[in-house]
């Protein structure tokens, strides 16, 4: 059988990584700003991560979610208390597609509504309502196709206002900075009054912090720049370090229902051990602040390089955007200088590095940078 081949690949096998370096089979290192699509939060193969599920696995994979599972009730509480939002309910599943999927359906539970409102250049994954909500016709299939959401521009209030008076949307989903868009960050301004306007209207706003949030941004959600408090949160990638695992953040004024919400592989014990191993060292290792300090770094020195037509971002998540198309300079930068990066569209490359890439690694990014424009 061969691969259903959907993926542009680079000729590369990655095999083993370390911190924010990997390695191919012919023994090659690479700096990682990329964090394998900005999943690596704590770094590759951290040891205590690696000890945390090793222990796990050898006592228990896997029971399913009819029986108590302390493991969930733990990294509930840890995640509270880390991210600030301790009077919030956790659900546990597999992916951010997922936990876009479940936060969707429960805004519509909520208020019994259908109709979403999203934003332009929006990505929320690829299955049925978080793909109907993703701002790309190429990958919604005329099955999911089935009108329920209007994209309206990121940072229109006014636009914003008009919509949501009409009183029968269900919900607003919107990242908490914008990634596959190109790393566009929503005005303070506009959320405010977004969060409003969602509250006079009954509408549920739900903010996805699968690529923005676990500290990506210097703060725990991106979002928390803003002053706001969303109804729902939505996280992935860097919960679970590599490990498949999302998480949807309900705020108190949704009861939970027996039987409304449900998975079998979700929160399992394996999931919850990587993401208590991630919460460990987040906090231990100060990650967080760390994002905030290299990431200001490397927005300040990245606005000093010549030819570059904007630096946008928040921490660790950066995007860089040239004049014209960037795809010879990303393939110089990974086979010539042996760096990872990310893209967004034509013009843009994308920085997500695990957050505990060091001053020094930084500056070796920026010299190697440097060297192919
Ligand atoms: C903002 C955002 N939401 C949702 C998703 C979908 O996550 P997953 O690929 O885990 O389904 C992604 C993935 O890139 C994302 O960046």
């Amino acid at each position: 059988m061969k691969l259903f081949d959907v993926y542009p690949l680079f000729d590369i096998n990655i095999v083993r990584g370390k911190a924010c370096h990997v390695w191919d089979e012919q023994g090659t290192e690479y700096l990682d700003l990329y964090g394998g699509h900005a999943v690596i939060s704590i770094g590759h193969s951290h040891p205590h991560y690696v000890e945390m599920i090793s222990k796990q696995v050898a006592q228990l994979g896997f029971y399913s979610n009819s029986v108590i599972n302390k493991l969930q009730r733990t990294l509930a509480e840890r995640l509270g208390k880390v991210c600030g939002y301790d009077d919030y309910q956790l659900f546990l599943i597999n992916s951010g597609a997922e936990a876009n999927e479940n936060a969707l359906k429960l805004a519509s539970f909520h208020n019994g509504r259908t109709r979403v409102v999203s934003f332009g250049k929006a990505f929320h994954g690829r299955t049925s309502l978080a793909v109907e909500v993703t701002d790309n016709p190429k990958i919604i299939a005329p099955i999911n196709d089935n009108g329920h959401t209007t994209y309206l521009p990121l940072n229109d209030t006014e636009a914003m206002q008009a919509e949501l008076r009409k009183g029968d949307v269900c919900a607003v989903i919107i990242e908490g900075i914008q990634g596959i868009g190109g790393i566009r960050v929503p005005d303070p301004s506009f959320m405010q009054a977004l969060r409003e306007e969602c509250t006079r209207t009954g509408t549920v706003l739900i903010l996805d912090e699968i690529q923005s949030g676990y500290g990506r941004s210097g703060r725990f959600f991106a979002h928390q720049y803003t002053g706001i408090r969303p109804d729902i949160i939505t996280v992935a990638k860097g919960i679970g370090n590599g490990f498949p695992m999302g998480g949807v953040l309900i705020s108190p004024m949704f009861a939970p229902v027996y039987g409304q919400l449900g998975t079998t592989f979700g929160g399992n014990h394996l999931a919850c051990a990587a993401a208590l191993a991630v919460l460990d060292v987040i906090e231990g290792e100060g990650l967080m602040e760390n994002a905030a300090i290299v990431g200001n770094y490397l927005l300040d020195e990245l606005k000093k390089l010549p030819g570059l037509k904007e630096v946008r971002g928040q921490g660790l998540m950066i995007g860089i955007e040239f004049d014209s198309p960037i795809k010879e300079l990303r393939s110089r930068l990974l086979h010539e200088q042996k760096v990872f990066t990310g893209v967004s569209g034509t013009n843009v490359i994308r920085l997500l590095p695990p957050l505990c890439l060091t001053m020094d690694e930084a500056d070796q990014f920026l010299e190697r940078l440097s060297k192919v424009l």
